[in-house]
């Protein structure tokens, strides 16, 4: 979906999610494991007012289980309470979070029983920019298909609570935020995660810068998908040998830049290259 941010979306995603912020007690911050930190808007501590935090880290499963492990002691020494690695579609790592909610919530809780206070059910929203896998997540974490909201500020349905385990509750519909137009090379990780469909970052240069970052921190696995022997230094020429290899040719025998371009990058998404972190703390 391609999503247009003007300051008027921006604005009015930032006063949804400042509404909704009223309603609950913690926050599930839902980033992308291979870009924790191009997949954050820059704005989340100022609109989670101070709530508590748990930080997930989704599509773990495309992720370099390493460095996302790295990530999280980063996080932890930033302040956040608590992170945990998720793959929202298989449910792998979901079965924690009711567990490590509770923990996030246990200081405030024990406050709240010393005032002679029980404390009600906990009250959580997943709060991420689009793509990132909220949608996915509530259905996994609800145990049933709740139907998606367009990731259109503005358009909004009657929302209810799901219950989480027996024990916690959930806003059925997510806070979305606005991912970073901040430099280049934060929307190049947008684009070739697929978060952001923008034509500033065609495939190929996307492609191109991919595949410079490959090539210095996944030669391997490179090499591998791409039975290539050893990765040529010019990057026209590693282009070049994917496309060759993939057979993305035009006539007369040239490398079809445009299609190799996209290969690589659905050869990434889907995980084929193998399990890539696009950052590292
Ligand atoms: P959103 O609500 O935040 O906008 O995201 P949504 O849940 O729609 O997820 C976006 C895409 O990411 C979906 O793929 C979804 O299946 C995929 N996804 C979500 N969580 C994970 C995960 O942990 N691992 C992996 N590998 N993928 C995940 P799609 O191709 O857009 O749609 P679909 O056909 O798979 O539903």
């Amino acid at each position: 979906m391609t999503i247009q941010w003007f300051p008027g979306h921006m604005a009015k995603a930032k006063r949804q999610v400042q509404e909704k912020m009223k309603q609950i007690d913690l926050v599930f911050e839902i980033v992308d494991a291979r870009i924790p930190q191009a997949s954050r808007n820059p704005l989340v501590d100022e609109m989670t007012a101070g709530k508590p935090r748990l930080l997930l880290l989704n599509k773990a499963d495309l992720a370099d289980a390493e460095v996302t492990e790295m990530w999280q002691d980063a996080f932890l020494e930033q302040g956040i309470a608590g992170t945990l690695p998720v793959n929202a579609q298989t449910g792998a790592g979901t079965e924690k979070i009711v567990i490590a909610a509770e923990q996030v919530m246990a200081e405030k809780h024990e406050k709240l029983r010393a005032k002679g206070v029980r404390p009600r059910a906990v009250r959580a929203l997943i709060l991420g920019i689009p793509n990132v896998g909220k949608s996915t997540l509530i259905n996994r974490l609800a145990g049933k298909k709740i139907a998606k909201i367009g990731d259109r500020p503005g358009i909004t349905r009657q929302q209810q609570w799901v219950k989480v385990q027996g024990k916690l509750e959930l806003l059925d519909t997510p806070g979305i935020l606005w991912p970073k137009f901040e430099d280049e090379e934060t929307g190049i990780k947008l684009a070739v995660t697929g978060a952001i469909r923008d034509e500033r970052f065609v495939s190929q240069d996307a492609a191109l810068a991919l595949l410079r970052y490959l090539k210095v921190h996944y030669a391997e696995q490179l090499k591998s998908r791409y039975g290539i022997g050893d990765v040529p230094e010019d990057d026209i020429a590693l282009f070049d040998e994917i496309g060759r290899r993939r057979g993305c040719i035009v006539r007369g025998g040239e490398v079809d830049y445009e299609k190799t371009g996209a290969v690589v990058i659905r050869d990434f998404q889907t995980g084929k290259i193998g399990r890539i972190s696009l950052e590292r703390p």
